[in-house]
């Protein structure tokens, strides 16, 4: 999960890391208040979790609350590389001297932890990696020594920063460290750490992913959800524990398993390349190997409540949850949403397989579900639900 700028800052700031006095505004009235709050010149900052905001006009220097009122007008409801500005950070302007860049990351290649630091920070950053690499330290990082003061000055000194910011750097590139192990992030970044004019280095901007994987033991980080920005459906998936990614198409796919539910994407789409309209997977559920009837129950009523879906494809391998038991999770499945007034308006294509095969296929044939077809091969059952889905659309 990747944090907005103001959240990494207020993350830093927990840890002791110098930043600007900031605010956060949804409204041009509310920046304007910030900024009469803040005094002073200060800077408008488009919160949107993507770089490269200050080149897009996303980050705007205001000399009063009514210049910050002006440029919070103008940056609000901005669209930057397809994110649409909902808030900005109002931020105490700082002097700035120098800027450079400082990150720790996850180097997956290399199977250790990289810090990445140089003189040459900023906006043009990625310029400087391009054409002068050689300004660009790379530190691979010990996770058994970590990062101590002395290891943070030898990465400042790599990074080429000059004698007046490396004991600042060290502290900063210390406590960054910190941030980055306690809180299981796999980036922490900040472009541009500077050197101010009074001779502080402080991060003037903060970009952090935290690893999700590591949620079950960090519960305060469910406060930087971005509610808004979930897919509604998504979210009703993760509610209920559904491994569920909503894509672009219209046939709504349901397997046991990941590489079968991977797989049956693959064959989807390529058969909804012979019919109109080329018909593709809604999305990926994958329902496990132990998933039980009602587990299948909440897997499709997820799916059927998704507007774009034209029909669905069941698609399971029958191991530790046999096909009965699959079966049975697709009547009950159907008795929920009749329950709730919700008719079944759209085909299934169910294919079952491997344990308990012939009993589930007795089951679904017992219940006669309205638009529910049986299908013996998977080959078959994804052009029948991508021809189904043409025919809807
Ligand atoms: N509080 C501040 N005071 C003065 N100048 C600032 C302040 N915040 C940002 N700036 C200036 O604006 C530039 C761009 O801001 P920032 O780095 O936060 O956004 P960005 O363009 O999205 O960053 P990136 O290029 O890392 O994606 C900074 O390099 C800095 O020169
Ligand atoms: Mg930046």
């Amino acid at each position: 999960m990747d944090l907005f700028e103001h959240q990494a800052k207020e993350l830093f700031a927990e840890y002791g890391i110098p930043v600007p006095r900031g605010i956060v505004a949804h409204t041009p009235e509310e920046a304007r208040a910030a900024a009469e709050q803040l005094t002073g010149r200060v800077v408008v900052k488009a919160q949107v979790k993507t770089g490269g905001r200050g080149k897009a006009g996303g980050v705007k220097v205001a000399d009063d609350a009514a210049d910050a009122h002006a440029k919070a007008t103008q940056i609000l409801g901005m669209d930057i590389k397809g994110h649409t500005v909902h808030k900005v950070l109002i931020e105490e302007a700082s002097q700035i001297a120098e800027e450079y860049y400082f990150s720790f990351l996850l180097d997956r290649a290399n199977r250790t932890f990289l810090a990445i630091c140089s003189a040459s920070g900023g906006m043009d950053i990625e310029e400087v990696a391009h054409t002068a690499p050689e300004k660009v330290a790379k530190v691979p990082v010990s996770p058994l020594t970590g990062v101590d003061r002395a290891t943070a000055r030898e990465i400042a000194v790599a990074g080429g920063l000059p004698q007046q910011a490396l004991d600042g750097a060290a502290e900063l590139i210390e406590k960054l460290w910190a941030v980055f192990v306690d809180e299981d992030a796999s980036l922490v970044e900040v472009n541009p750490m500077i050197l101010s004019a009074d001779g502080q280095v402080k991060a003037l901007d903060g970009k952090v992913t935290l690893d999700e994987n590591a949620n079950f033991r960090q519960a305060e980080h469910a406060a930087y959800v971005d509610k808004a920005a979930e897919d509604p459906l998504e979210a009703r998936a993760k509610e209920k524990h559904l491994n569920y990614v909503k894509l672009d198409g219209n046939v709504g796919i349901i397997g046991n398993g990941a590489g079968l539910v991977m797989s049956t994407l693959d064959v989807v789409a390529y058969a909804g390349e012979e019919f109109p309209g080329q018909p593709k997977p809604a999305n990926f559920l994958d329902i496990g190997g132990g998933a039980s009837a009602e587990v299948m129950a909440n897997g499709l009523e997820i799916i059927l409540s998704d507007p774009s879906v034209k029909s669905v494809f069941v698609n399971v391998f029958g191991g530790i949850t046999a096909c009965d038991a699959v079966a049975n999770g697709i009547v009950s499945a159907f008795q929920l949403l009749q329950s709730r007034g919700e008719e079944v308006t759209h085909p299934l294509v169910v294919r079952l397989d491997g344990n308990n095969a012939a009993l589930g296929r007795q089951i679904l044939a017992d219940a006669a579900l309205p638009r529910v077809e049986l299908v013996d091969t998977m080959d078959e059952a994804a052009k029948r639900a991508a021809e189904l889905a043409a025919v809807g659309a």
